[in-house]
Order: structure tokens, then sequence, then C-alpha cells
């Protein structure tokens, strides 16, 4: 995710037990094939770079082949394609969600980047243009015969941004659609629903946006509740292995991690697209919001962090107060 699925997040779910793997934000392949300024920090897939996937964004297929050529040399799970992201900056410019609108366009770049890299491909997608399930079937078939060998659904249309609720029904009729393995993505916003999902039986993986960053120990809480499923246990609340973290202190942690991974000229814009999300585990969420994004440095934003603490000692622990959707 754009300016928020980089390393400081990353350490910060690893540090909370990780999860099975990691997307990167989206690398315009443009800035990387021409040395952008600050490419290397898009390429910093420690701590566990085996279980990042890089993804990339572009609309030209030889610049998408090349920057998957140069990916290939570095180690990583595998090398994704945006074909799902629908903001009008990236559509505009024929990228994202724009490759669905054309099949022969999107297979043709499928077929190129194969050629470019034996990495594990992959591509993340919408449901398409339109609502029309036999379409997106074609186009993922079309895909898997190119050789791409995963696909990640997030089932709303082009149009639909977020507004709606996720088709997840489109994720498993996809999956016993295609004969590669099927991802499903869009609206998990809780541990529960997170573990229910993959234990559905109806999709390969599932993934988890927004509710990461709004609970980095999502993962960790999910395993547990699959643990206590496994063993038939009845849940005494909590449960012993449930994470009850701190929330001020991942605050500051995150601030720390900010500071010491990523450039300056990243800090602020990183910082208030976190606690955009993570504040909403907190009563005041609107009103703190506001007095973080006032903060032009990470110092301004760690002092109005631990002021709210300060005056609201009873929310440091997650689960005080019922957790809002997303
Ligand atoms: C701020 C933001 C940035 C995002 N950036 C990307 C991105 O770079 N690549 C991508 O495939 N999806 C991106 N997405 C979409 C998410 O990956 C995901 O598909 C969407 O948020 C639905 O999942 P969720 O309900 O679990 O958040 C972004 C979403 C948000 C809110």
């Amino acid at each position: 995710m754009a300016e928020l699925s980089h390393r400081p997040l990353r350490e910060l779910i690893e540090g909370f037990g990780g999860c099975d793997e990691y997307f990167t934000e989206m690398i315009s392949s443009g800035a990387l094939i021409s040395g952008g300024r600050f490419e290397a920090f898009y390429l910093d897939t420690a701590p566990c770079p085996e279980r990042v996937v890089f993804q990339l964004l572009g609309s030209d297929a030889a610049q998408l082949a090349g920057a998957a050529a140069f990916l290939d040399r570095l180690p990583c799970a595998g090398i994704d394609l945006n074909m799902g992201c629908s903001a009008p900056a990236i559509t505009r410019t024929g990228a994202g969600v724009r490759w669905m609108a054309d099949i022969d366009r999107a297979g043709e770049l499928a077929r190129l980047v194969r050629s470019r890299t034996k990495r594990r491909l992959s591509v993340k997608l919408r449901t398409g243009p339109g609502d029309n399930f036999d379409y997106l079937l074609d186009f993922c078939r079309r895909l898997a015969d190119e050789g791409v060998e995963r696909i990640t659904l997030h089932p709303r249309t082009a149009r639909e941004k977020f507004r709606r609720r996720a088709r997840w029904e489109y994720v498993a009729r996809l999956r016993e659609g295609l004969s590669i393995p099927v991802a499903g993505n869009g609206d998990i916003s809780s541990a529960g629903e997170l573990a229910a999902r993959s234990g559905s039986g109806t999709c390969d993986a599932v993934m988890a946006g927004r509710a990461a960053v709004r609970m980095p120990w999502i993962f960790a809480e999910a395993r547990s509740i699959e643990r206590r499923a496994e063993t038939g246990q009845a849940a005494p609340n909590p449960a012993p292995d449930t994470p009850n973290p701190n929330i001020e202190e991942t605050g500051l942690k995150f601030l720390e991690l900010l500071a010491r991974y990523q450039p300056p000229e990243f800090h602020i814009s990183r910082a208030r697209r976190f606690f955009g999300y993570f504040c909403d585990n907190l009563k005041w969420a609107h009103y703190l919001k506001t007095a973080l994004n006032r903060g032009q440095t990470l110092a301004g934003v760690e002092q109005v962090w631990k002021a709210y603490f300060r005056e609201n000692p009873e929310e440091i622990r997650a689960g005080v107060f019922p957790r809002k959707g997303l």
C-alpha cells in the first residue's frame, strides 16, 4: 500500500510475530529503471526479504518488463503487477486497473514480463471495469495462460473505490474457475474475520490491507484464534496468547522506525498516513488525527501522541474501547 507498506510497518508487524508475506508499496517501473532518487527505500525488503513481494506499477509494457528483469536479481518472494489501483492520477496514465479494460493488452504485458523473470509472478486486480464475473474469469484465465502464477482479487469494480462491500463470493468463484491460487482481499476488519476467511476453504490466501496498519498485531491475534480452534479450547477472555498491545508504545516504536529507515522527505506524509489508521484504535481518534496532522516534524507528532496518553491513560492498551470498522 502506497506510503504504508514499507520497512517500518513490516518491522512493527514482525515485532508482533510477523505474517506469511508482505507486499511492497507499488513501485513505479519508470522511476525504478531510470534510477529514481528514492528507489533504494522502495527496494529495502528487510527484515525478511524472502517473504517480500515487489509490486510494480506502470502503463508501459517494456518498462514494466525491464523493471521485472531488474528485480529478478534481488532476493524476494515474487513480483506482482498492479492491475487494481483505481486512483485517478494512476488510471489517467493507463496504469493500475486500466489494464483490466483490455484483455489482449494485459495478456501481452504478462507474456513480456514472464519472459524477463523467473520469480513467482502474480497480479493484483479488482473485479474489472464493471461488475461482470465472466469477464473477470476470462481476464484471469488469459493471465494464467501467459504464465501468471497467482492472483489477488479485491472484488470491487474500478469505479467503486471503497464503496459497497467487497464481493468475496467472487473470490471463491474465481478460485473454482482457475488452476492457479487465488488470494482474496477486502474489508477484513478484525483478527476473527481474518482467521475465518483463511479457514473458509474458499481462497488460497487472505490479504489484509488497512486493518494491518490499524492493528499490526492482527496476524498474531488471528494465529491465536486458529490455534484455539484447532485444539477445540474454550476461549478464556482474553486468551493467554492473545496480544494485548500497548498502543502508545506501538505508535512511538513506529516513529522511531520511520526515522531510522525512511528518508526525511518521507517522514511526515508517512507518519500521517499511518496514524490516519492507527488512531482508529482510540476513542478520540478524530480529534487526535487533526492534532497530529498539524505536526510538521516527527518530534512534533511524538509530542502530540504522548500528550494524548497523558490525558487518556486508560486508552494505552488496545481493546478498552470497541474497535471501529474500517
Ligand atoms: C492508502 C492506500 C494505499 C494503497 N496502495 C496500494 C498499492 O500500492 N498497491 C495495491 O495493490 N493496492 C493498494 N491499496 C489497496 C489495498 O491493497 C487493498 O486492496 C484495499 O485497501 C482493500 O483491502 P482492505 O479492505 O484490507 O484495506 C491501497 C489502499 C490504501 C487505503
